[in-house]
């Protein structure tokens, strides 16, 4: 979508920037010429894909071991990344956890486990780096990846709907908190974007063909990586220096099929049909007259 250097001499930081759709972003934000820190809890895998990324784009990467959850974790790799590139621009909050099961299933600490990856891990990142903006007095982007079920909720996936709701909860209060700052604040709720992470955890083999996401999306296919990764780049760029505080929805009309009472009727009423489907219900109304 974007060309040339957009992003030259900008530092961001994308949690989970090792796997998925993270690593994904940090690609394109490298190929726009930005300098990248991706960082996660996995040293091997954040260092073998911080080679791929500086080959494949000719960028730089730094890869910073992480947890999230740990708020000392996160001043430290703060630290490393200002004093390896500089105080960064933006951060993307978008590492995550989840799995499929039945909430009654769930010992508490499965619940804490997936709530403070997605909730505590994107406060801990967003207070941090906040502060350090704040002091320095420098202008920054937050972006965080939620999904559409911050809003909707979902069965089987509960403390990530939980997590992500808070989530999308510190987006808009912080963009309107944090504006006077110069701190600009979205989200990004994708819908079915293949991933080795999520497909693993949410689509076992047992289930995957029942619950083929492409089946629930009105333009009958999963998302690109870098449709995606165009709307990143959009959202951390100055081209977006109007939009604070809002969640863009990527799901190819997922969420709203499942929700307009009548979008399934296509399922059933097949174009043939509705000639006689017509004269049916023109005939009610004429019995009734
Ligand atoms: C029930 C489970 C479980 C499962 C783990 N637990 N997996 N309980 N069903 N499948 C329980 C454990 O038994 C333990 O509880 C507790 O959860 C913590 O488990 P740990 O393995 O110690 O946790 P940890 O190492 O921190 O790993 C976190 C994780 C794991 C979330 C469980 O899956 C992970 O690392 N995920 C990171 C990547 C990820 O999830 N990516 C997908 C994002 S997809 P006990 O009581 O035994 O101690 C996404 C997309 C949404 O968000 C929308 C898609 C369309
Ligand atoms: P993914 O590859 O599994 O990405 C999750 C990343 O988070 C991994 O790199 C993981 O690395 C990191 N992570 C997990 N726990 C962490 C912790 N405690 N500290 C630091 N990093 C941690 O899955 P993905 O599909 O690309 O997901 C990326 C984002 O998109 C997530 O926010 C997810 O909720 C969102 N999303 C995805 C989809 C989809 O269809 N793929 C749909 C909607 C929303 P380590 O294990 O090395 O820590």
């Amino acid at each position: 979508m974007f060309q040339g250097r957009l992003f030259e001499g900008k530092i961001f930081v994308i949690t989970g920037g090792g796997t998925g759709l993270g690593r994904s972003m940090a690609h394109y934000f490298m190929s726009l010429g930005a300098r990248v820190v991706i960082s996660s809890r996995k040293q091997d895998v954040l260092e073998q894909a911080a080679r791929e990324l500086a080959q494949e784009t000719g960028g730089q990467v730094l890869p910073i071991p992480c947890d999230v959850r740990s708020y000392d974790q996160v001043e430290n790799m703060l630290a490393q990344t200002i004093s390896h590139f500089g105080l960064p621009d933006g951060l993307v909050n978008n590492a995550a956890g989840n799995f499929l099961s039945p909430t009654e299933r769930l010992s508490h600490r499965a619940f804490d486990a997936v709530v403070d990856i997605v909730l505590k891990g994107s406060y801990n990142c967003t207070l941090a780096f906040g502060k350090k903006w704040i002091s320095e007095k420098k202008p920054a982007v937050v972006l965080n990846i939620v999904t559409t079920y911050a809003w909707t909720g979902s069965a089987y996936v509960v403390p990530s709907a939980c997590g992500k709701a808070g989530v999308l909860a510190l987006t808009r209060s912080l963009a309107v908190e944090w504006a006077k700052y110069g701190i600009r604040m979205n989200a990004i709720a994708p819908g079915p974007f293949p991933t080795k992470g999520a497909w693993d955890r949410l689509f076992p083999p047992q289930l995957s063909e029942a619950l083929k996401p492409e089946i629930r999306v009105p333009l009958k296919r999963v998302g690109h990586h870098q449709e995606l990764a165009n709307l990143a780049a959009y959202l951390m760029s100055d081209f977006s220096a109007y939009i604070n505080g809002e969640v863009i929805t990527i799901d190819g009309g997922e969420w709203l099929m499942g929700a307009g009472q009548f979008n399934w009727v296509e399922r059933v009423a097949t174009p043939d049909m509705w000639d006689e489907l017509e004269k049916t219900i023109r005939a009610a109304d004429e019995k009734r007259a």
